[in-house]
């Protein structure tokens, strides 16, 4: 949440900062901001709304500068106005500083610091941060401006509790930007004769490919010519590997899409074959996961499986949860990410946990890697992110290779989990129960899903037509049985998410136990019946809604066409392994939510009141 740029180089830093800022728009949408130092202090420009409107503002002003530090907002503390939105200054007014993340202690420095004499414009946690750096770097050691800056910020953070990634720079110090993190990400972009800092590659890599990722308590300072990283924690020396991005910038720009979600929805199939390639042996007929770490006699070991994460990626575990145990008769638990961390779940010695992540820097699925870590359990990432947090702390995991995903709405990288959910599945199915015929069936069937996937895609213009009809409902329901249960949740929270249609998604029998009473004629449903062993109980409970009017969406499986003559419209996927459904039924469910939200001139890509990592509690 929120998104930090800096650059320190020789050319203009403010269009620089402001198309990173575009770039990390997805991170926070609420206000945004940049700092730049000019001959005769810093100048800061402050917009609440989206980055356009801080672009008009900085445009036409123009402003010269090599050195500035930026940020788009997601509140957490005060409202989303100018006066709110960072980079926030100093009480002499000489410091700026940008913050992502939550400073807990606040009001206690802060009540500290008005006791003392300082005025504070704004209500964030930022301003009062800004203001105890500034009041460190006044009171320190009489040095030059730049290694006074740098014990400032070094003097100040251990006094703050929370989380933070910053960028700080001073009127003194015209050659440095000062940064640090802790529980937020930060990383530094390399290139020639410039410098960067950012929240995420995506905003630099129009740059450079060549990035450092700092650690939690690590301390930077970067220069036009140089950086230098060390540590925050004086019994801890930093790290520092310079790695290579493996996207380019165009792999983050919506091309000939609309919108992102759009251009990630119609990615499946490549991020589908991205997720399998290398990983299946037809010889073993099983899945190859060198990145578990574990050897054959270890996976056998493992009796219990849980799986955590939330919003989306908590969906695709609940498919793992099916999957696992079908396949390998595993007992599996899944678990929301943000309960797993206060609950006291039983474990046995041989209980494996996976945190499920897009971002890889999710707060809640972060502190439940951490937690399962503390009771000793080995714990492993399914995350799409390779330099997150998740990434790094776990003992190990599965990417999921998707890339970047930018639409605040996950799509690709929910198939993406899925199919590796299946791997793993068909891993520990082949160490247990399932035979090589059936791993070979599997094997067959999983390939097969991306070319199913191109045909689903195909309907895009019936399925916004069907969108178009019901754009206007005041609720949807949405409903499945077995692996499509979590599809329905899934289908449920994309229409929540991106149209604010409020939706909600049940295990189809479950309508006669309550949820029926909301059936009635502006309030459509949307059942995922394939063509398996409980369609007919599907069709049964579609019939219970026809009994009372309520409109019926079906997305059931080519060929079946016993829908047609009770359903108002029904969408079809090709016919393939029940088990594998969810990856077929879910897409058009994704396309279904984004042609609400388009007709009911929604913002697709930046729903309201969201951002795409969530970083605070
Ligand atoms: O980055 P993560 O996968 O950890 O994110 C988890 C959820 O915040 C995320 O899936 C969220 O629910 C999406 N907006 C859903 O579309």
């Amino acid at each position: 949440m929120c998104g930090i740029v800096a650059y320190i180089g020789k050319r203009q830093a403010s269009p620089i900062l402001l198309d990173g800022l575009r770039r990390l728009e997805y991170r926070g949408y609420d206000s945004a901001g940049i700092a730049l130092w000019t001959d005769g202090g810093i100048d800061v420009y402050r917009k609440a709304g989206r980055i356009e409107n801080l672009r008009k503002a900085v445009s036409e002003a123009n402003p010269p500068g090599d050195l500035g530090i930026s940020h788009t907002r997601w509140a957490t503390h005060g409202a989303p106005t100018d006066e709110n939105a960072h980079p926030h200054k100093d009480q002499s007014g000489n410091l700026a500083l940008v913050h992502n993340g939550v400073i807990e202690n606040y009001i206690s420095i802060k009540d500290q610091l008005l006791a003392e004499g300082h005025t504070f414009q704004s209500e964030t946690d930022t301003e009062v941060l800004a203001h105890l750096v500034g009041k460190c770097y006044d009171e320190g050691e009489e040095t030059e401006p730049q290694a006074k800056l740098v014990a400032a910020v070094q003097a100040a953070l251990p006094r703050v509790k929370g989380t933070f990634g910053i960028a700080v720079i001073h009127s003194d110090a015209p050659g440095v930007i000062v940064g640090s993190r802790l529980g937020s990400p930060l990383v530094v972009g390399l290139g020639k004769d410039e410098h960067f800092l950012a929240s995420d590659v995506g905003a630099i890599v129009a740059h450079t490919r060549d990035v450092i990722y700092l650690n939690d308590y690590d301390l930077v300072t970067i220069t036009r010519h140089g950086y230098d990283v060390s540590s925050l924690d004086t019994n801890r020396t930093a790290s520092v590997k310079v790695s290579r991005v493996d996207f380019t910038e165009d792999d983050a720009e919506k091309g000939k899409f609309e919108h992102y979600m759009l251009k990630e929805i119609y990615e499946q199939p490549q991020s589908i074959r991205n997720a399998l390639r290398g990983r299946l042996s037809r010889d073993e007929a099983t899945a190859v996961l060198g990145g578990l770490n574990m050897s054959p006699m270890e996976l056998r070991q493992i009796d219990r499986i849980i799986f955590s994460g939330c919003g989306t990626a908590y969906h695709a575990a609940m498919v793992g949860e099916y999957l696992m145990e079908s396949l390998a008769r595993i007992p599996t638990e899944i678990e929301f990410a943000s309960e797993f961390r206060y609950r006291n779940v039983p474990t046995t010695k041989s209980t494996l946990q996976f945190v499920v992540s897009q971002s890889g820097e999710t707060i809640d699925t972060l502190a439940a890697l951490r937690e399962a870590k503390r009771k000793g359990l080995r714990c492993l990432g399914i995350v799409n992110n390779v330099a997150s947090t998740i990434a790094r702390e776990s003992d190990g995991g599965v990417y999921i290779h998707a890339g970047p995903e930018i639409g605040v709405a996950a799509t690709k990288t929910f198939t993406s989990q899925v199919t590796i959910m299946t791997l793993l599945s068909l891993l520990f199915g082949r160490i247990h129960h399932l035979s090589s015929t059936d791993g070979l069936e599997m094997i067959d069937e999983l390939e097969a899903i991306p070319e199913k996937i191109e045909s689903i895609l195909k309907q895009a213009p019936r399925i916004k037509e069907i969108a178009q009809k019901y754009a206007n409902a005041e609720g949807m329901l949405f409903m499945g049985r077995q692996l499509n249960y979590p599809v329905a949740m899934e289908g449920a929270l994309k229409m929540k998410e991106i149209s604010y249609i409020y939706a909600s998604g049940h295990p189809s029998a479950e309508l006669k136990h309550g949820i029926i009473a909301l059936v009635k004629p502006d309030l459509p449903s949307v059942f995922i019946a394939p063509d398996d062993a409980v369609f007919d109980k599907n069709v049964s409970n579609i019939e219970e809604v026809k009994a009372r009017k309520g409109p019926v969406i079906a997305v059931t499986t080519e060929g079946c066409t016993d829908l047609e003559r009770i359903a108002d419209d029904v969408l079809y996927v090709p016919p393939c392994k029940s088990i594998l459904s969810p990856l077929l039924t879910v897409v058009p469910l994704q396309l279904l939510s984004y042609y609400v939200a388009l007709a009911r001139g929604c913002d697709v890509d930046k729903p309201r009141n969201l951002a795409k990592s969530v970083t605070v509690e």
